[in-house]
């Protein structure tokens, strides 16, 4: 589906976002896990998320939908079902690595695949340290889906991540509670931490000193009520938009702002933008906050080192900020990138190229100069969420008319997107 764009003049008003993608993953992984029934509030729509619903469903787990609650019926660690067909991961990085770790314990064995991007993603950094632990996974050669699980018993390990990965980490703590002993994980940059915050919740106890984190094994984890805060990831898109297109006010309800997330309010503040907190609270163990965005002009900023795992999924709307930007905005150490849905270095070069704004790619990041005066141009999505999505914001700021190409990918992670966009700044 082709959508278009048209410039707009300013954006106001109040807008909910669907909640937290990762926050989902998890509440469903672990309410499958815990022995009772957990509810979640305000579980993600998006297509990732059904992804993980689907495979717990293969798994035998019952997750219903009522009013406003997601119930999941978890049978406790070993309630988990052999599953008849592959498990289809779709699109989800989350699901088939968080899965992962679950299944590397079950007393059965089982496949998991996904589509033709996910089969692209790197899985030896899962695989690697579950095969420490003694888990038995075959991939394909170069550590590629689909995966071959054969589930028995886990040891626990001491590991040291060479790759700063939630989803990696995640994987592990998850294996980890199946394991007999304790087991430690460190990375070498923080990573967002929204499972050993969970975790505590389902009544599982978590030992943090710095950025490692650990666990005992054999402890099994009870049902419990998680409220998931808006996805800060998705208010992204709409952040940017208000800061970029003049004379725009907007309120944001009822986001994450878990410190492990908020990297690009923190950049973007570093470049000048009018970004503030308000009604913040903390709910099961969250912070969130309405946050009202004014327009701002933006000076450019340099980006890299430690803040990179924290602002991860939003550097490609902060690359459409960066063309608006005075002076040069430089982001390096983020090959991460280039194994996200899509090379996101490649994708975001390509198409600012298309619309008239030059961008010096590395294989880490890249530089924009700004402020650059942009033309509505062809986008493709490369079938990315976030690169239709951030676009799509591009596309408001260019001169006549931007079309993204398969732009139902937004449902990835935010369905009803284009609706949103078209009554806040395309009436
Ligand atoms: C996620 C972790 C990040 C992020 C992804 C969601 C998670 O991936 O990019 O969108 O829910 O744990 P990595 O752990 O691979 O960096």
């Amino acid at each position: 589906m082709d959508q278009s764009i048209k410039p707009a003049t300013n954006l106001h008003g109040k807008i909910a976002v669907p909640g937290d993608k990762s926050i989902s993953h998890r509440a469903l992984l672990l309410g499958a896990i815990a022995q009772g029934t957990s509810h979640i509030h305000n579980l993600s729509p998006g297509k990732d998320v059904m992804s993980t619903r689907g495979c717990l469903a293969q798994l035998g787990i019952s997750i219903e939908d009522e009013a406003s609650e997601t119930i999941v019926k978890g049978g406790g660690l070993y309630g988990l079902r052999k599953p008849v067909q592959i498990l289809d991961a779709g699109n989800s990085g989350t699901t088939v690595r968080l899965l992962s770790g679950i299944l590397a314990a079950q007393p059965f064995a089982s496949v998991i695949d996904g589509d033709a991007s996910l089969q692209r993603r790197p899985m030896a950094r899962i695989i690697a340290p579950l095969r420490e632990m003694g888990a038995h996974i075959e991939a394909e050669e170069g550590g590629t889906l689909p995966l071959h699980i054969h589930g028995g018993r886990l040891n626990p390990i001491d590991y040291f991540s060479p790759v700063a990965s939630a989803q990696v980490k995640s994987c592990l703590l998850l294996a980890a509670l199946y394991a007999d002993g304790e087991t430690q994980i460190d990375e070498p940059g923080l990573s967002r931490n929204h499972t050993e915050i969970m975790l505590p919740i389902f009544g599982v106890d978590v030992k943090k000193r710095g950025r490692r984190v650990g666990i005992s094994g054999q402890a099994a984890p009870h049902a419990a009520d998680v409220d998931v805060p808006g996805d800060l990831s998705s208010a992204a898109f709409f952040i940017v938009a208000a800061l970029l297109v003049s004379g725009s006010h907007l309120m944001l309800k009822d986001i994450g702002i878990n410190p492990t997330r908020i990297g690009l309010l923190r950049v973007l503040e570093s470049m000048g933008a009018r970004v503030s907190f308000e009604n913040q609270r903390t709910i099961c163990g969250e912070p969130r906050a309405d946050i009202y965005v004014r327009s701002s002009d933006l000076q450019g900023a340099s980006i890299g080192g430690d803040i990179i795992p924290e602002i991860i999924d939003e550097l490609p709307i902060l690359a459409i900020a960066a063309t608006q930007a005075y002076g040069e905005t430089v982001v390096r150490h983020a090959k991460e990138l280039r194994v996200k849905e899509s090379d996101r270095i490649e994708a975001v070069a390509m198409n600012l190229r298309a619309m008239g704004a030059p961008v010096k790619a590395f294989e880490d990041g890249f530089v924009i100069r700004g402020p650059q005066r942009l033309r509505g141009a062809t986008i493709d999505s490369y079938h990315d969420h976030r690169i239709a999505m951030a676009f799509a914001i591009a596309g408001l700021l260019a001169d006549g008319e931007t079309v993204i190409k398969s732009a139902e990918c937004a449902e990835i992670s935010y369905p009803g997107f284009f609706n949103t966009l078209h009554e806040m700044a395309l009436q």
